[in-house]
């Protein structure tokens, strides 16, 4: 599929099936997405621009690269993304954090915000939106919708678990997002889960039910 990197490492494979695993514990998932979102950053951020500049090492002058304008923002969408923040920001520590949250209308079964809180200079910035599960891809497109309306003219969504369905969802609407995966699993079930899957992210991640 155009627009979609589904990132193969057996460190990648290996966590996901533990966190995929029924007895993981809720502090070993929490590590788990820790870990599997800072391996994706890598992938996520091959095509990001630097600039070369100048520094002197204890040695001798010399040239080297840093990220073209510091310009990233990691957006999750509430309240499972937030589990994707800590690993990515930990090796792209000038991002910027902004904040969607969104719920599902009872009736509509659509997306409604209920807060955004973004940078101000989104149209500036390389957007990575995140949230762990890709299902039926509404909050996704919805987040996209508002990032932008916002100005974002760059965003990228990683998930951690998508499905077919989730990402024809986005592609459908928005083609010009590259959307970067830890695993494409089967289908959706009649319940909205993604099958196999992990069950419910948000719960799992903060021990509810
Ligand atoms: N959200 C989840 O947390 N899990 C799914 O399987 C689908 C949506």
């Amino acid at each position: 599929m155009n627009n979609l990197t589904v990132i193969d490492h057996p460190l990648i494979k290996a966590k996901i099936t533990q966190m995929r695993d029924v007895n993981t514990t809720t502090k070993m998932f929490g590590e788990l997405v820790d870990e599997i979102s800072g391996l994706m950053c890598y992938e996520i951020t091959r095509d990001l621009e630097v600039e070369e500049i100048e520094i002197e090492t204890p040695i001798t002058k010399t040239k080297g690269y840093r990220i073209k304008g510091s310009d990233l923002a990691i957006i999750p969408i509430l309240r499972a993304g937030l589990g994707m923040v800590k690993g990515i920001h930990q090796l792209i520590p000038t991002a910027k954090i902004g904040h969607i949250g969104l719920y599902r209308d009872h009736d509509t079964l659509q997306p409604v915000e209920y807060l955004c809180k973004l940078p101000n200079d989104l149209e500036h910035r390389n957007v990575i939106l995140v949230d762990p599960m890709l299902a039926t891809g509404g909050s996704a497109v919805k987040a996209i919708e508002i990032l932008k309306e916002r100005g974002a003219k760059s965003i990228r969504l990683a998930s951690l678990v998508g499905c077919p369905e989730g990402v024809a969802a986005v592609h459908n609407t928005y083609p010009d997002v590259p959307i970067y995966l830890a695993a494409m699993d089967e289908k959706l079930n009649e319940k909205g889960y993604i099958v196999p899957g992990l069950g419910d992210a948000g719960d799992r991640l903060f021990g509810t039910k």
